[in-house]
C-alpha cells in the first residue's frame, strides 16, 4: 500500500472515529469525555508536538519564558506536556478525564529524566481551576491546542475568564485556532475562527501575533492559524 493511500486510511478512519466522539460527548456533562478515552476513540490524538507550536516557541521572537510554570488545559496524552519540560519550564497538563491522566502520566515514564521531573498532570475541571489554586500558583504561559474547540460555544465566555484568572499579569496564552473548517452547527470540534476568540480575551489580553504558520503537520496543513495573547497588567474585568 502507498503511503499516500495509507494516510486516506487514517484520515478516513479519524473522521468515523470524529462521529463516535460527537454521540459520546454531551455538550452538558464534561465528564462524558472520558467515556471516548475509555473505548479508546481519540481522533484527536496526533501523536507529537505539532510544528506550529515548536515554530512560534522557537521562531517568533516573543520572548516566552524559560523558566516558570506552564499549563496546557485538555492535555489528553500530554505529548504538548513534555514539550515544554524539555524546555525547562515546569509543565501542568490538565484533563477532566482521569483515564487520559492515566495515559500521560504512563507516557511520561518514557520521557528523559528531566522531562521526567519538570512535567506533571492533575485530573480536575478547567472551569473551577483557578478556584483550587494559590494566586501565587497562576501560570506564565498557558497552551490552548484543540481545548477550545472541545467546549460548547456557549461555554467560551467562561473559558476566557478562567484564563485571566490562571494566567499572571505579563504572562502569556498560545491559542492554536484549528481546526478551520466550513461552519457547522455540531461538534466537538466546534465551529472557530480566529476572530471567535477576541470578544472572550480582549478585555484582559494583547493580541501580539496572529499568523498561519510556516509549516503545519500533514492534519494541520491549511486548517490552523497561531494567536499569541499578552496577559495586561490590571486586575481582574
Ligand atoms: C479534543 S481533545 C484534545 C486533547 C489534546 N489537547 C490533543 O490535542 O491531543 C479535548 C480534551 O479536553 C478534555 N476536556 C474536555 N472538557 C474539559 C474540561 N472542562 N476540563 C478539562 N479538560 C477537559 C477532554 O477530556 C479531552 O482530552
Amino acid at each position: 500500500m502507498s503511503s499516500g493511500t495509507r494516510t486516506n486510511r487514517v484520515m478516513e478512519s479519524k473522521k468515523e472515529d470524529q462521529k463516535k466522539v460527537q454521540q459520546i460527548v454531551r455538550p452538558d456533562d464534561p465528564l462524558s469525555w472520558d467515556n471516548a478515552w475509555k473505548q479508546n476513540i481519540t481522533p484527536w490524538d496526533m501523536g507529537g508536538v505539532q510544528p506550529s507550536l515548536k515554530e512560534v516557541m522557537e521562531n517568533s521572537r516573543i520572548p516566552f519564558p524559560r523558566s516558570g510554570k506552564v499549563l496546557v488545559p485538555g492535555c489528553g496524552t500530554g505529548y504538548d506536556v513534555f514539550y515544554f519540560a524539555s524546555l525547562g519550564l515546569k509543565a501542568m497538563g490538565m484533563d477532566i478525564s482521569e483515564t487520559a491522566v492515566e495515559a500521560a502520566y504512563k507516557a511520561r515514564y518514557k520521557e528523559p529524566q528531566n522531562v521526567f521531573d519538570n512535567s506533571d498532570f492533575v485530573a480536575a475541571n478547567f472551569f473551577e481551576y483557578s478556584n483550587i489554586i494559590f494566586p501565587e500558583d497562576r501560570f506564565n504561559l498557558v497552551y490552548d491546542h484543540t481545548f477550545f474547540v472541545a467546549i460548547p460555544p456557549a461555554k467560551r465566555s467562561d473559558w476566557g475568564k478562567e484564563m485571566a484568572a490562571l494566567i499572571k499579569p505579563g504572562g502569556y496564552l498560545i491559542t492554536v485556532v484549528f481546526p478551520i473548517l466550513p461552519q457547522t452547527s455540531t461538534g466537538p470540534p466546534y465551529y472557530v475562527r480566529p476572530e471567535h476568540y477576541d470578544e472572550h480575551l480582549q478585555a484582559n489580553f494583547e493580541k501580539i501575533y496572529s499568523k498561519v504558520p510556516t509549516k503545519s503537520s500533514p492534519s494541520h496543513e491549511g486548517l490552523e492559524h497561531v494567536v499569541v495573547w499578552l496577559r495586561k497588567n490590571l486586575s481582574l474585568n
